[in-house]
């Protein structure tokens, strides 16, 4: 019995501390394996006599299953162990790829624009979707029964006096009730309009509307200037050097005069061709005695394009339509 004690005590004092795999199996044949002290004890059984044999060979076997299991267990231990999980880590494994997001070409495109126009002093500005009657259309000189409101097919929301914006016009408003010239401002937004959508047509779109006003004098902004901002923000845009700007007479309510922007350039869509991208004209005086400037005291220019439309000609996009339709293969070629 006292040579049993001994020899549990010892395999079990083995077991602690134990860091190593290799160690636990090296100390695991040295207690329980063939010439361990205990298989030697068990052999030895033989040369007693029956009744020895059968008291010592219970207590003998009942020792070796009960360290068998002590073993198991640390070993098991030993295997979740995190050290034990490092050392079987291969770090000269090839890695798996992780696929990362990006941002949608919209939303980069946007990003561009305004680093564009940020860089010739404009300050970015957003205002609200939903707008009023009066914002929208009203203090933009489209009088309530004015033709020009046919334009711009709308969603109207509680009886006619709100609306889901249709241009991001109405921040010239809204931006000028509250400030005084000298401003300069780019207003990126979505707009809305109550249209059947085509490849070039969608019922809700994005626009950049620009505004620069100061007081009547030497420096304020011109029609020159205009055409001045217009090609240094599409020859950056569209990193064309050669990109030339032409202005079309056109009809705003809110400008007089009023132009259409189309842009001829040297790559892709824009090679060769004049394209239309934007309408702008010079602050009509109503829009400014709406806001509550002195009539004739200020002057300056607008513009609006629509984001969707530059980014189709810098990508060669045929279908409006694709920016929201959900389908990868269009968004993960950017
Ligand atoms: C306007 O919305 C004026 N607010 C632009 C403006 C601002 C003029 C400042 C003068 C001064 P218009 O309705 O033309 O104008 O729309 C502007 C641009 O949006 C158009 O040139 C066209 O490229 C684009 N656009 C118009 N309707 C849609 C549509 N349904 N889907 C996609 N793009 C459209």
């Amino acid at each position: 019995m006292d040579e049993l004690d001994r020899i549990k005590e010892l395999a079990l004092k083995d077991l602690e501390n134990l860091r190593d795999l290799s160690v636990l199996e090296a100390k695991r044949i040295q207690h329980l394996g063939r010439s361990s002290a205990l298989s030697q004890f068990l052999r030895s059984l033989k040369d007693r006599t029956e009744d020895e044999r059968r008291a010592f060979g219970q207590i003998a076997n009942r020792l070796r299953a009960e360290l068998e299991e002590r073993y198991t267990a640390s070993r098991d231990a030993l295997m979740d162990s995190a050290e034990e999980m490092a050392s079987r880590l291969d770090v000269t494994a090839p890695g798996r790829q992780v696929r990362r997001g990006h941002l949608h070409p919209l939303t980069r495109a946007s990003e561009d624009i305004n680093a564009i126009f940020a860089a010739m002093g404009f300050r970015i500005v957003e205002g609200p979707e939903v707008e009023t009657d009066f914002t929208n259309f009203v203090a933009l000189n489209f009088p309530p029964d004015h033709p020009a409101r046919s334009m711009q097919d709308t969603f109207w929301l509680k009886g006619m006096e709100q609306l889901m914006r249709t241009h991001t016009s109405p921040m010239q408003i809204r931006f000028m009730q509250a400030h005084q010239p000298p401003l300069r401002i780019v207003v990126p937004g979505r707009v809305y309009r109550n249209e059947a959508t085509d490849a070039t047509h969608e019922f809700q779109f994005h626009q950049v509307e620009g505004l620069m006003v100061a007081r009547k004098g030497e420096h304020a902004p011109s029609l020159a200037n205009l055409k001045g901002v217009m090609e240094y923000f599409f020859r950056r845009y569209f990193d064309d050097p050669e990109l030339h700007v032409r202005f079309n007479a056109s009809y705003f309510p809110f400008v007089e005069p009023g132009v259409e922007v189309y842009i001829k350039g040297t790559k892709g869509k824009l090679a060769g061709r004049w394209l239309e991208v934007a309408g702008a004209g010079m602050v009509h005086q109503n829009v400014f005695e709406n806001v509550g400037y002195a009539r004739g005291e200020m002057q300056g220019f607008a513009f609006g394009a629509c984001a969707e439309r530059l980014v189709m000609l810098k990508h060669s996009i045929d279908d409006i339509r694709l920016f929201h339709g959900g389908d990868l293969r269009f968004i993960s070629q950017f």
